[in-house]
């Protein structure tokens, strides 16, 4: 009788401290991770979920240009070092975040009016020095993100921003001089809206593949999954462009998911449960394909969210109570 109180003791313990993420990730092979700011890092709430929880961590804003060289040729790295140490010291994995983007740059690369050459130089040594830093802390890099435009069409496919048109194949470059910094990390291309069918995700799909038959290293797609109540993709063409691209030899990883509850109808609480449906069939749509091997969140606690708080768009409040969403993943991955 005694042993019996005690089993179940033990087994309603483990059952209200039971559900972490990772273990439930991990037993499936796969990464569950959220970005993270270093700015939180000492608050012990955050840093306890987000120690706890995860397997895999994406510095928010830390490896961007901005930060690394927020002068010329000057690179600092504490910020993305405090990320790493965190995840190392909570035995969790890095994907870093980015080496080259249209956002976030430091205005003397933005107003420098630099001509291509120089420009391609700044992007190499850029590479060179932040992957070289970074070799044997991350996992994989968003080498490039958000490259290609909202609605491409007729072969306008690519957002001008300050490498593109003057480098018109730096995303090329920028995938080898990657690979060259470090043969081993994983190389990604990571957008927006590319998750389901139509332009955009075609635009991806063509420009992956393309590299993939040029034998340019490519090694994954990050789809962001930034939506919400109102617009968010038909799961079923989301099965079916994870697999066309997994089918490319290329591995996927949910980089960016949230939910914003905006355009919702119905009470709060038929709202979160609406926001619970969505993350639930991403996860189940994850778990379907052996290639797709993380699911991140841009975020875990809607007090610290991208966009407005009253979105609500991740899986926890702001007073770091898990929501309904977190339940389902919860229930999706047991
Ligand atoms: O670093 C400065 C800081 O010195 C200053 O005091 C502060 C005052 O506003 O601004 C700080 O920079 C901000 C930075 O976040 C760090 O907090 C930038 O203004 C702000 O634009 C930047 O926003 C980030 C944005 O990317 C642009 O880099 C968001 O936090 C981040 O969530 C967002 O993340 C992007 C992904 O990288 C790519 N996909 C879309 C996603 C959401 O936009």
């Amino acid at each position: 009788m005694h042993v019996l109180f005690v089993l179940v003791t033990l087994l309603l313990v483990s059952c209200s401290y039971g559900a972490v993420l990772r273990d439930l990730g991990q037993n499936h092979g796969k990464l569950i991770g959220s970005c993270a700011n270093q700015g939180h890092l000492a608050e012990q709430q955050y840093a306890q979920i987000l120690g706890q929880q995860f397997s895999v961590i994406t510095p928010e804003n830390e490896m961007k240009w901005a930060a690394t060289q927020p002068a010329r040729g000057q690179f600092t790295f504490t910020q993305g070092d405090a990320i790493v140490n965190f995840a190392t010291s909570h035995n969790q994995k890095v994907r870093g975040h980015n080496l080259a983007w249209g956002e976030d740059n430091p205005s003397w690369l933005t107003s420098g009016n630099f001509n291509a050459t120089t420009k391609q130089n700044l992007l190499k040594t850029h590479i060179d020095t932040v992957v070289g830093h970074y070799k044997g802390k991350v996992i994989c890099w968003d080498v490039v993100n958000e490259a290609i435009l909202d609605n491409p069409a007729n072969g306008n496919v690519y957002k001008q921003n300050v490498w593109y048109p003057a480098v018109p194949n730096y995303i090329d470059l920028a995938f080898q001089w990657a690979n060259q910094a470090d043969p081993n990390v994983k190389l990604f291309y990571n957008d927006y809206s590319a998750e389901g069918s139509g332009a955009k995700p075609d635009a991806v799909y063509n420009l992956v593949r393309s590299m993939k038959q040029r034998g340019i290293p490519i090694h994954g797609v990050g789809l962001q999954y930034h939506v919400s109540l109102q617009y968010s993709p038909n799961i079923q063409q989301v099965i079916t462009n994870i697999q066309r691209i997994t089918d490319l030899g290329l591995e996927v990883h949910i980089t960016e998911m949230d939910v914003s509850i905006q355009g919702g109808s119905g009470s709060q609480a038929q709202m979160l449960a609406a926001q619970a449906t969505v993350y639930g069939s991403v996860m189940k749509a994850c778990l379907g394909n052996a290639k797709c091997t993380a699911f991140v969140s841009w975020g875990f606690t809607d007090k610290y969210t991208w966009l407005n708080s009253n979105q609500m768009p991740l899986l926890y409040d702001t007073n770091y109570q898990p929501k309904p969403a977190y339940d389902t993943l919860v229930t999706t991955l047991s």
